[in-house]
């Protein structure tokens, strides 16, 4: 009541006390909340595409397979493990070198499965063809794979 009695006392020299505030407001939401509110929107209607089973990549660099959705999130298991882990988790043990896809010390030969090839010595084809792996660096790509160590 008192803002209103100052404003209609001083006029336009009034509006022109409250013209700062405004315009602070107005760079706020245009800067800062009208952004995260489309991208927000972007978010749930990317979410409202996916479907159990389709693989994604996170803005955060994690692969893995959506097993649930949501309204606004949903789940996904990944495989941030290399077989290698796994194995030496297990105490299998296993020849390895360089750890780093490289020098196939640690090849093994698929039986069963499809690996998800993270090394950088196999060839395209080699890749393709599935019959072998470098487990210090790859994972599976399905729920079962079976290597002859
Ligand atoms: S340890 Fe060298 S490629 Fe796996």
């Amino acid at each position: 009541m008192h803002t209103f009695l100052i404003f209609f006392q001083s006029g336009v020299g009034g509006l022109m006390q409250f013209l700062p505030f405004l315009l602070i407001i107005v760079i706020f939401y245009v800067l800062l909340i009208r952004p995260q509110q489309k991208r927000q929107r972007q978010l749930q209607d990317t979410i409202a595409t996916l479907k159990i089973g389709d693989r994604v990549v996170t803005t955060g660099g994690v692969i893995g397979v959506i097993t649930t959705v949501r309204d606004t999130s949903f789940l996904i298991r990944s495989a941030d493990k290399s077989i290698l882990e796994t194995l030496e988790e297990a105490d299998i043990p296993i020849m390895a070198s360089c750890y780093e896809g490289v020098c196939g010390t640690c090849e093994a030969r698929v039986l069963e499965g499809t690996p998800d090839h993270r090394d950088s010595m196999l060839t395209e084809p080699e890749k393709a063809a599935g019959e072998v792996m470098l487990v210090c660096v790859s994972r599976s790509r399905t729920e079962r794979l079976v290597l002859d160590l």
